[in-house]
């Protein structure tokens, strides 16, 4: 039984993959998948099929400027982020990353997990040396603006047109967090 007053919390754990096993890639397939079909919040509207999710992130592995993490409950793949680094050709927000993706699959939520998670990506990108944090998120995912908010994240912006869903257009709302510190909005030297 789980979830029940007296169940121990469940075991939780962030890390960053450089590769997966087949049955990790199942998992997170399976986590994708069920959070696309609840409402989704990182890209997906309609979920794209086994298929599509285990190239898409297999292929997210490959790619230099992008670094995926991964949410475990005991031991079991049940969410991710990626921190996706500038392109080297942006000299001048070098010291900028982005934290893109996130998401815990609905089975999984409620205890913890995407404030770890986030938090590990932060360090993660503290340990790159970038300075400042930056996400986007649709205005309709109250709880991920509400652990952003909580995680002392600043709201700079809305974009009016920033996602349609159902024929809808949703505005997005726009973040940074600055990660070194004593790190200030206005540096001016
Ligand atoms: C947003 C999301 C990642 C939260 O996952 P989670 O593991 O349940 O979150 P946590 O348990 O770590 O909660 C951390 C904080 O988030 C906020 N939060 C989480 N669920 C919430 C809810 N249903 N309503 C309001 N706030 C909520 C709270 O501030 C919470 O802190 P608290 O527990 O101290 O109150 C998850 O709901 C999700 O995957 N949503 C869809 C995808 C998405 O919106 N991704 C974000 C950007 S692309």
């Amino acid at each position: 039984m789980t979830g029940s007053a007296t169940s121990p919390p469940p075991s939780q754990s962030v890390d960053r993959a450089a590769n997966m096993s087949d049955d990790d890639l199942a998992a997170l397939c399976e986590a994708a998948d069920a959070a696309i079909i609840d409402g989704g919040g990182f890209g997906w509207v309609n979920p794209p099929g086994r298929k599509a999710l285990e190239r898409y992130f297999r292929g997210v592995l490959l790619v230099p400027e992008r670094e995926l993490f991964l949410a475990r409950s005991e031991g079991v793949i049940v969410g991710s982020a990626q921190l996706v680094r500038p392109p080297r050709n942006n000299e001048a927000q070098a010291f900028g990353a982005t934290l893109m993706h996130a998401f815990v699959a609905p089975y999984a939520r409620g205890h913890g997990l995407a404030r770890l998670l986030t938090e590990r990506v932060e360090e993660c990108a503290r340990a790159f040396g970038y300075q400042v944090l930056n996400l986007d998120v649709r205005e309709t995912q109250e709880a991920a603006i509400a652990l952003y908010e909580s995680l002392g994240y600043i709201r700079w912006g809305v974009h009016p047109a920033y996602a349609r869903v159902g024929g809808r257009t949703i505005r997005g709302v726009y973040y940074f967090k600055l990660l070194q510190p004593g790190g200030r909005v206005r540096d001016g030297t």
